[in-house]
């Protein structure tokens, strides 16, 4: 491939309905600046583009919630959201939101272009509308029983509980969130994405070869929406918050926000370049084949940047299509997915509160567990444990060491460099430039292909070679019998200190920025990694300055408590069972048609590759079963092993995974996760009918 001339660089637009948290860090934002910085230190021409997300039903929901209008929601989480971003040293070269008006224009002019192309497919469909609210409602505006699990809380698209993708009508006892009324089925008219049919087209065949050079999670997930065929896709919705559908007959209609919100890149870049005087120069950036288009994303984001926007683009055409799409898995926190309405997270803003200045610190323990290749977890012991002895220890200790060894024999002036006899100093010297090569190129290649989490591995290592240096040749010992030497030891080291500064630009820019006032380094061009001399003879540096503060037990303790309180909080939340509905009155004699007996379970064990299943012997006195219970979540193998339990015993038999199910268990289960078995209150033998 040839080098780009230049680069267009987007993380995802967030949602502008809460803070911002680790996870979000972790998932693009830090990856994409990590990325961006360093194309800017080689050089190269780069626009880096976000902004917020301000449309889409989480958005208005949130606003229901709080009793105030959706603009006040996004106008108050655009500006947190760009502050904890800037905090963050996150160098966006604009930040733009999907309210404005120029965004609004260009969304609408790029439906209009699609519409005019005839690339839509308009069809009639019956949606759910609530009579009362005299409005259309989205899919997570109507909630029932979902089909598969009898989650009687399921959403119209997805049951939170058994992970169903669903459609409204899929709902049982569908309900409306607006009103709590049962919405009825009224037709509308929308346009359709016709995705099936631009899937075969010529043009979406030759841009999915791209994929191959891709990552394997997006590459695996991209493959199977393809192999599944992928099914049209409204781009308009009967809703309020939007942008308008600026056609005729589409009046109360806006745009999908998943139309929208990528058009955002692009509105970004416009307003960018309106601000510095030249509107038009966008275009370089978009429709300039020799601009690389690079998406930052999280694994939810996928088939929008890999497949849909992409056929949007494609479209319209006139567009650059993207070159690579690093898409992060999940960060988890202390062993619970991150969650804004549980309030499980890390928030950018009040991490700043308990560790301020401290940015970097989170940084760099973030680009450490970088999710890239699957969902990785954030622990503060972690946390504590990599700052310690990884930025304290090995990085900040070796800078500091030489700063001070040279304040101090040299009074802050930078020594020259008569050379080294000593066999035993010109070997280490020797091994010193030769780790700091191997890492410099290993560094360069990784970050070459956005593996920032190793490539940060490689800069600290460079720390690694310093520090081992400094303990072969022992200047502080060796200043009394052999001081020229000492001056190029520590010439030499200071050289390795700059280079640590250069790598540290990217991926911790506040401690770079520090380390290049101290050392007084105007050049902070990577290229100077392959330099030898980067500070010279004679020039001052600045008094050491400690680098890191050791992050204390006491810190992380304050930290661990904050989340032990939201679980109690959680948990202690009283929780009445949702109301099920009763199920027709049965008589005498259908109940007596079910036998109930008690058994004691014998055996319990996992069924591979189901996690929900345990397999169990139960003993019923006059004969042993084999019974599946999907109980796995809830029981530990052991703990079922001499226990009790009742059984419907004469359900017919039934084959799951390849094994016959003789039998059922009686549980006592809500929805909030709780389940116990239905056992007898004192021990009685197995066999006992339950009657
Ligand atoms: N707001 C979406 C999310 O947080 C991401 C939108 S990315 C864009 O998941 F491409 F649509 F802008
Ligand atoms: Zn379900």
């Amino acid at each position: 491939m040839t080098e780009p001339k230049r680069y267009l660089i987007t993380a995802a637009l967030p949602y502008a309905n809460g803070p911002v948290h680790i996870g979000h860090l972790a998932g693009c934002y830090l990856p994409a600046d990590t990325y961006v910085r360093y194309l800017r230190a080689l050089g190269k021409d780069v626009v880096f583009i976000c902004g917020s997300d301000e449309h889409g039903v989480p958005i208005t929901i949130k606003a229901k919630k709080e009793g105030v209008s959706p603009q006040q929601v996004v106008d108050k989480y655009h500006q947190i959201m760009q502050d904890a971003f800037r905090d963050f040293g996150i160098d966006f070269s604009f930040y733009g939101r999907t309210s404005s008006t120029v965004h609004h224009q260009t969304a609408a002019e790029f439906f209009k272009n699609l519409y005019e192309n005839k690339v839509f497919v308009e069809e009639v469909t019956r949606q759910y509308f609530d009579v009362e609210a005299g409005q259309f409602l989205a899919d997570r505006y109507i909630t029932g029983t979902c089909p598969r699990c009898g989650n009687p809380s399921a959403y119209g698209d997805q049951c939170e509980k058994c992970g169903t993708s669903l459609n409204p009508t899929d709902l049982i006892n569908p309900k409306s969130a607006l009103s709590g009324n049962t919405p009825v089925l009224k037709e509308t008219k929308n346009w359709f994405l016709p995705m099936g049919e631009i899937q075969q087209s010529e043009a979406f065949q030759s841009y999915i070869k791209r994929f191959e050079n891709w990552k394997s999670n997006i590459k695996g997930q991209c493959a199977s929406w393809l192999n599944e065929g992928l099914q049209s896709r409204a781009m308009t919705r009967d809703l309020d918050w939007g942008v308008p559908v600026p056609v005729e007959g589409a009046e109360g209609k806006v745009l999908y926000v998943w139309f929208d919100a990528p058009i955002g890149y692009i509105s970004a870049t416009k307003e960018y370049f309106d601000s510095l005087g030249k509107p038009e120069e966008w275009k370089t950036y978009w429709q300039n084949e020799e601009t690389s288009l690079i998406h930052f994303i999280g694994k939810d984001n996928i088939v929008f940047h890999a497949i849909i926007f992409p056929m949007m683009l494609m479209t319209h055409g006139g567009y650059n299509l993207p070159v690579n799409v690093p898409a992060n898995e999940f960060l988890n926190l202390e062993g619970d997915k991150i969650s804004t309405s549980r309030n499980w997270a890390v928030w950018l803003h009040e991490y700043l509160m308990d560790f301020p200045g401290r940015q970097d610190e989170l940084r760099y323990v973030l680009t450490a567990i970088s999710p890239e290749t699957k969902d990785s977890e954030f622990t503060w012991k972690d946390y504590q444990t990599r700052v310690n002895s990884e930025l304290v220890s090995i990085f900040g200790n070796f800078v500091n060491r030489v700063a001070v060894l040279i304040h101090k024999y040299y009074e802050g002036l930078v020594p020259d460099s008569p050379g080294l006899i000593d066999e035993k100093l010109v070997a280490a010297n020797a091994v010193l430039e030769r780790d700091i090569r191997q890492s410099v190129t290993k560094m360069n290649d990784l970050l070459d292909q956005v593996r920032l989490r190793d490539a940060q591995a490689e800069w600290i290592n460079i720390a690694r070679a310093g520090n081992k240096f400094l303990a072969d040749t022992e200047p502080w010992k060796l200043i009394k019998t052999d001081p020229e030497s000492v001056k190029t030891l520590l010439f030499n080291a200071l050289q390795v200190c700059s280079k640590l500064a250069i790598g540290a630009s990217v991926f911790l820019p506040k401690t770079a920025e520090r380390l290049f006032n101290m050392f007084g380094l105007n050049n902070r061009s990577w290229n100077m990694l392959d330099e030898e001399v980067l500070v010279h003879s004679g020039q001052r540096i600045q008094t050491p300055e400690i680098l890191y503060k050791p992050v204390e037990d006491g810190e992380i303790e304050t930290q661990l408590n904050r989340l032990a309180e939201i679980k109690k909080v959680q948990e202690s939340v009283p929780q009445k069972a949702t109301l099920h509905e009763l199920k027709p009155a049965i008589t005498y004699e259908d109940f007596d048609k079910i036998d109930l007996r008690v058994g004691r379970v014998l055996e319990a064990e996992r069924v591979p590759k189901a996690d929900k299943l345990l397999k169990l012997t139960v003993d019923l006195g006059f004969e042993k079963r084999t019974i599946l219970s999907g109980i796995a979540e809830y029981y530990q193998p052991d703990e079922l092993v001499g226990k009790l339990v009742t059984v419907v015993a004469n359900l017919a038999p039934r084959k799951i995974r390849g094994i016959e199910s003789q039998g059922m268990l009686l549980m006592a289960g809500n929805d909030f996760g709780k389940l116990y078995s239905v056992s007898p209150e004192k021990d009685i033998e197995p066999g006992s009918v339950v009657k």
